[in-house]
């Protein structure tokens, strides 16, 4: 399908590369324009990059009452080319097709959904902050939009994807580690049901949660799962953990556990990361005793957003504190962070297909 391009004119879009003042922050700055398209009489349709600015939409739609609404993350980098690569986008058109499967959302064509971010980031390109550490934050999402009140799945949806220069996701970057709240309250997700997609209600299911989290001090939820027995995930990133002869371990992924891009990444880097990675059932007594004993000696978390997001501590309901090692960031964490970052910024040849360069095919 061809993209139809009704852009702002030129004296309405940014002229010269964007170099940001002060720190970019995470999430809130957006670009010119936003790509869309259209689900009606049983298909995808209207590919368009337009202005980016508020939709038209029935105060019926069906995202607003029932929250059919699933979205993505992806970032792009500027390589020392002065180009601009984006990392792994297959792999979220993969994971957004698997999302829409499970709140009955039509699939979108992979390469469709990738040649529209690349179309859009070409548009805004010049909205890259040239800023250290800095990327382009790739939102893609798909919300339902038929005017009815029944609940079924809609027949009408727009897709949309939105960009944003971004920094890091918490402030206190890869050199502090954040305080997670351990909660036997709050579940993010049980079986059989949405916690593998990014459904937009998991997130907002995990508000209430985010906000004891911040009255205990900790930045986010490390969930449990129903039973309070196992670790899945915390509200943004997968979670991990690295034993003292340096081996790393992720959760399984099961139904509950959203399957992390970074996660798999780093799963698939293999001899390149020099660590051992597996995945295995992760029982919370187990994890606590290890950290105590010293055979658990780092933890973090994994995520686009976050990146590699050190945690140095752990709190409980009950005010309960956990530190991990010393408490401060460990030289595995640090390497991992290295590797993975240089990897995205082209210093470091990453495995084939993982960047792709954005291509200059704005009319
Ligand atoms: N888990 C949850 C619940 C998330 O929202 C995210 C962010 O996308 C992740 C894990 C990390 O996934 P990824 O590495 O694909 O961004
Ligand atoms: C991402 O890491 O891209 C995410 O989608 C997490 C988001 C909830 C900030």
């Amino acid at each position: 399908m061809d993209i139809k391009y009704n852009l702002k004119s030129a004296s309405e879009r940014r002229t010269e590369p964007f170099m940001p003042e002060g720190d970019v922050g995470f999430g809130k700055l957006r670009t010119d324009h936003m790509f869309l398209m259209d689900y009606r009489d049983g298909q995808w349709c209207d590919p368009r990059i337009v202005p980016y600015g508020p939709f038209e939409m029935a105060p019926g739609a069906m995202s607003l009452h029932y929250g059919q609404s699933i979205f993505e993350g992806a970032k792009a980098f500027m390589h020392e080319d002065g180009e601009i690569y984006t990392f792994r986008l297959n792999k979220n058109a993969e994971r957004m097709n698997r999302s829409a499967d499970i709140v009955c959302i039509p699939n979108i064509d992979e390469a469709m959904q990738v040649k529209a971010i690349n179309a859009l980031i070409d548009v805004d390109r010049l909205w890259f902050p040239q800023q250290e550490g800095a990327c382009l934050y790739i939102r893609p999402f798909i919300f339902a939009t038929e005017d009815r009140l029944s609940v079924s799945p809609s027949q009408q949806y727009t897709f949309c994807v939105m960009l944003s220069p971004s920094g890091a996701y918490y402030a206190s970057g890869v050199n502090n580690g954040i305080r997670l709240l351990i909660s036997t309250q709050f579940h993010r997700a049980v079986s059989g049901g949405t916690g593998a997609s990014k459904a937009a209600g998991n997130y907002a299911a995990s508000l209430r949660a985010g906000k004891a989290a911040v009255e205990y001090g900790a930045s986010q939820v490390l969930y449990l799962d129903s039973t309070n027995t196992q670790i899945e995930e915390a509200g943004a990133m997968n979670h991990f953990h690295i034993l003292k002869d340096g081996t790393l371990i992720i959760p399984t992924f099961t139904d509950t556990i959203l399957k992390s891009i970074t996660s798999q990444s780093i799963m698939e880097l293999g001899e390149m990361l020099g660590c051992e990675v597996r995945q295995e059932t992760v029982m919370l007594d187990q994890f606590i005793a290890d950290i105590e004993s010293g055979e658990i000696i780092e933890a973090g978390g994994f995520g686009t957003a976050a990146v590699v997001s050190p945690v140095s501590s752990y709190i409980f309901e009950d005010g309960r504190v956990i530190t991990v090692g010393d408490g401060k960031v460990g030289p595995n964490i640090q390497r991992i962070y290295k590797l993975f970052t240089e990897l995205q910024k082209g210093h470091v040849a990453a495995p084939q297909g993982w960047v792709n360069r954005v291509e200059r095919v704005a009319p």
